[in-house]
């Protein structure tokens, strides 16, 4: 159906947020969307309409009236075909993130509270043990994918440690995320069900041996959460965790590598990931559209009848970029940037996942001081969808490092005495001798490019 307007002007026509045009060039089809007024029609899938609000001022007002929309998308969610492949990302789920009022209320308090006993020492040594893990399966190689090989997999590898999972367990971790990105059904319907098993297991572990962990926290935290709402609160934690922190890290990664105001920092220092990070989040934000709201009433949006019950999502790339809503950014007094929502659904977990992003980055750019991209930025591949901004692949070369070179490499980081026995690796073996770096590369401690990953 299309877009009514107030005064039964001619309807408008809807424009797609999905296929490879939208996701090669997406500010361009968000500037056709201004030309609309505060909020134009989308379709998000074929025959499934949404309204998208790409002004600033607009979102905002959206975000924080709880009275006019409802999270709850369970009415509309019939009218949508049962195989549209929108619905796992918008469909009702009983947790934070689709809930109102006081149900919200009772899980916000919660999973807020046990955010905040994530300590910012543990959480980096967790990153820098997962980040090790990684560039020693491709160190050799001197080639890699960095969204296949390190940013789709290292969150991944954390919330297992997170949860309060021994290393081991992240493997199902990471065969049952990758089965959910398979385009065959009955694989993506496998990597669900795998999910589903891995979060009850780390339940009902810790019900029966309770850890310092997120799971436990959860479990006894004063809101009273049942088991199986424990379930629901982690699982939510994964699917609104992973993909945002991967694409942080690609996107950001992505800039830095192309740019030479970026590359310069890795060799002289000028700009940092923390700058590609905010860029990224103004710009190129991890999540480009999402925050469903449905109104319950029939609402106008300065000019345009949204109908009850009908999706309206935020922009907020478009909204990040409206010319009309902010001033000169990105800088940090250039007002807030959306890319975290806002309101009473904002993420609980910007402070945690700034800091998994940004020390992912340093990680990787100090073992591979000189890691380039494969290909010139303008080649790079966007992954279609109307709600993320994530690239498909992210080649990278650098010069090869190895277990048995002088120096310092991941294979002789020594896990933190600090780290929880459940978060570090099983013991390896040390490498014999002392590993040497290629000839005419230098270690990270001796290059002058900041701390070494060891010791940070
Ligand atoms: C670092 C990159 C991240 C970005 C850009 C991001 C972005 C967002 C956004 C835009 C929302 C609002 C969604 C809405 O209004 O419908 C949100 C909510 C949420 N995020 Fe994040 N997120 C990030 C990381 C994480 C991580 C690492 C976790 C968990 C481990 C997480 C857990 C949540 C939860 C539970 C909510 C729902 C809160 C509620 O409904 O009250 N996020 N996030």
């Amino acid at each position: 159906m299309n877009h009514p307007t107030p005064g039964g002007a001619a309807p408008l026509e809807r424009v797609p947020l999905y296929g490879e045009d939208f996701a090669a060039d997406p500010h361009a089809v968000y500037d056709r969307l201004r030309t609309y007024g505060v909020c134009a029609p989308v379709e998000l899938a074929p025959g499934v309409g949404a309204t998208l609000v790409t002004s600033y001022r607009v979102a905002l007002r959206v975000l924080h009236d709880t009275e006019t929309f409802s999270k709850d998308p369970r009415v509309w969610q019939h009218t949508v075909p049962q195989d549209s492949e929108i619905l796992p990302m918008l469909s009702w789920r009983p947790n934070a993130l689709f809930n109102d009022g006081e149900v919200h209320a009772r899980l916000r308090h919660a999973l807020t509270d046990c955010v905040a006993l994530i300590e910012p020492y543990d959480l980096r040594q967790l990153v820098h043990q997962a980040a090790d893990e990684l560039i020693q399966n491709f160190g050799e190689r001197g080639q890699a994918d960095l969204i296949s090989e390190y940013a789709r997999v290292l969150p991944l590898l954390i919330f297992n440690g997170l949860f309060g999972l021994p290393p081991s367990h992240s493997t199902r971790l990471v065969t049952a995320m990758a089965r959910m990105f398979e385009s065959e059904s009955d694989e993506a319907a496998k990597g669900i069900q795998e999910l589903q098993d891995y979060i009850l297991e780390a339940v009902t572990t810790k019900q029966d041996r309770p850890g310092n962990d997120f799971t436990t926290w959860l479990l006894d935290h004063p809101e009273g959460l049942t088991a199986e709402e424990v379930v629901w609160q982690l699982l939510l934690s994964l699917s609104a965790g992973h993909e945002p922190v991967t694409n942080l890290i690609g996107n950001a990664l992505a800039r830095m590598l192309s740019d030479s105001r970026y590359y310069r920092t890795i060799s002289s220092g000028a700009l940092t990931s923390h700058h590609a990070i905010t860029e990224v989040l103004w710009e190129d934000p991890p999540m480009a559209n999402y925050s469903a709201h449905y109104p319950r009433r029939d609402v106008d949006l300065e000019g345009t009848w949204v109908r009850a019950g009908t999706p309206v999502l935020i922009s907020y790339a478009a909204a990040n970029t409206d010319p009309t809503g902010r001033r000169d950014g990105p800088r940090s007094d250039a007002g807030a940037h959306l890319s975290f929502g806002a309101g009473p659904h904002a993420c609980p977990m910007q402070q945690p996942g700034l800091l998994i992003a940004v020390t992912a980055i340093d990680r990787l750019t100090n073992w591979l001081c000189d890691i380039r991209l494969s290909v010139p930025y303008e080649q790079l591949i966007w992954r279609p969808g109307p709600f993320h901004r994530a690239l498909a692949a992210l080649p990278a070369s650098f010069t090869p490092i190895s277990p048995d070179q002088k120096g310092s490499t991941p294979w002789n980081a020594s896990p933190s005495s600090s780290t929880p026995a459940a978060w570090t690796s099983p013991a390896r073996q040390p490498a014999s001798g002392r590993p040497a770096r290629p000839s005419g590369s230098s270690s990270p401690e001796t290059s002058g490019h900041g701390p070494s990953p060891g010791t940070t």
